[in-house]
């Protein structure tokens, strides 16, 4: 019998990125293998995000390229899956009637199910129930063959209800997964090798909250830095507002805790940030900086910065231009605000107009590229622990690995260093890596 292939097409965060991992896992269950030729596809699906406007648009796009495959296999089975589907669920077959699956964000488990109807009877499945969203996250998934760094889910949902942010709809409430769950996942993939993992969730803040066990995020952090073989931890995303000290005094006793932090700050005004229902100032902000810093002097951090909300003026925007001067953050990423149906920001007042957004946007990505390379150039002549990931995309001699702050290096190598942890002398610096030579 022919192998039958699975494509998976990811947008969006790296929570997107792992439940594709767990969708390929499924599926393979079902005697699809995952492949990275769409050509090949005998399913195909595309895993999608709408925290903004582009993101959902982008998706579209796709999806008409995809229609043409359809029409040339007819067997293809084509699914949207993630938060547009949780979104708009059954009204994206009036946009694309030719999907065969709508699944939702809280249904991935389910997905042997869908696809083993739509193979026998070719109806069509539209599924976006809420349902218990523990068992998506609890998915085993081996790593893909060779991998050092994993991604791992500790929670879904949040509850925090940020003015402008559809999340809390589509992905529904805080659930944490069950630290024994989590450690146990952590051991098997140190099994295959990984040296690195990456903890998820929306508000790893948060993990432990209505779990009957009173366990916190420092406690699961301090577990796992007893796994043997992990080397290094990292988490995505902290929010600032419920950033503990306990939390803040693990970067100085945790070994495998890399220095760095993801921590949004979203605007640098107090007006907006209370719009925004952020739960912080700008002041309480610069104060969580400060004691991580003093820490971990070298913490690298990086955050989120939105543009033109609702009745952003031109003070309040320079109040998050002196914010990043004040910071100085190692890498940002910046947002126009994107309107969102069913969001409390809505109904805000005074919408600021597309060309004054895109100003802003513009300042703030020409400061942070300025900020990005000060901080990258403090690297250079200094010699950084490197973990080693794989060979560079662009050049087969040079193998390309990350330092424990989070910055790419390509390093003369081979691939015989995948997966070790080796001493290199930064060289020069770039704006988005770095260039270094190893020290033996
Ligand atoms: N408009 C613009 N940016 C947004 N983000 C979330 N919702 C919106 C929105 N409606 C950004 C925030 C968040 C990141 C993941 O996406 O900065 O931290
Ligand atoms: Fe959205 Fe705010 Fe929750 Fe982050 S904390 S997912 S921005 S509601």
């Amino acid at each position: 019998m022919n192998t039958k292939h699975l494509y998976i097409h990811t947008f969006g965060c790296q929570m997107n990125v792992r439940d594709s991992e767990q969708i390929a896992a499924l599926v393979n269950t079902c005697g699809y293998k995952r492949t990275q030729d769409v050509r090949k596809a005998d399913v195909i699906i595309i895993n999608t995000c709408s925290i903004r406007e582009k993101a959902a648009q982008k998706v579209f796009s796709q999806l008409g390229r995809f229609k043409f495959l359809k029409s040339e296999k007819e067997h293809l089975i084509l699914a949207l899956g993630g938060c547009l589907a949780q979104q708009m669920g059954r009204r994206l077959l009036e946009k694309a009637p030719y999907l065969d699956l709508i699944f939702g964000t809280h249904n991935i488990h389910r997905l042997p199910e869908f696809i083993g109807t739509i193979e026998k009877t070719g109806l069509k499945i539209v599924e976006t129930e809420f349902c218990d969203s523990v068992k998506s996250m609890g998915i085993p998934a081996p790593p893909e063959q060779g991998s050092v760094c994993a991604y791992v889910t500790i929670m879904q949902g949040c509850n925090n209800f940020c003015s402008f942010c559809v999340v809390p709809y589509l992905r529904g409430r805080e659930e944490s997964r069950l630290a024994k769950d989590i450690i146990d996942e952590i051991k098997m993939l140190a099994e295959y090798g990984v040296k690195e993992v990456t903890l998820l969730g929306q508000n790893v803040n948060s993990y432990g909250k209505g779990l009957s066990n009173g366990s916190n995020f420092p406690d699961l952090l301090r577990k796992i830095s007893k796994i043997s073989g992990i080397k290094r931890t990292r988490f995505t995303t902290s929010h600032p507002k419920d950033l503990s000290e306990e939390l803040i005094r693990c970067y100085m006793e945790l070994e495998p805790l890399c220095e760095h932090i993801h921590l949004p700050v979203q605007s640098g005004s107090d007006i907006i940030l209370k719009k925004m229902n952020r739960g912080y100032t700008h002041s309480e902000y610069m104060q969580k900086i400060e004691k991580l810093r003093k820490v971990c002097p070298n913490i690298s951090i990086s955050s989120d910065v939105i543009v033109g909300f609702p009745g952003e003026t031109d003070g309040d925007f320079r109040e998050t231009i002196n914010l990043m001067e004040k910071v100085r953050f190692d890498s940002l990423f910046s947002f126009k605000y994107s309107e969102r149906v069913g969001t409390a920001a809505v109904n805000f007042a005074q919408k600021i107009p597309e060309a004054v957004k895109e100003e802003r946007l513009k300042a703030v990505q020409f400061l942070q590229d300025k900020h990005t390379l000060e901080r990258n150039r403090a690297m250079e002549g200094k010699v950084e622990e490197v973990l080693v990931e794989k060979i560079s995309k662009k050049c087969k001699s040079d193998i390309m690995g990350r330092t424990r702050s989070n910055k790419i290096v390509n390093i003369a190598g081979n691939s015989g260093l995948i997966g070790e942890m080796v001493p290199v002398l930064i060289k020069q610096a770039y704006l988005h890596s770095l260039r270094g030579d190893l020290r033996q």
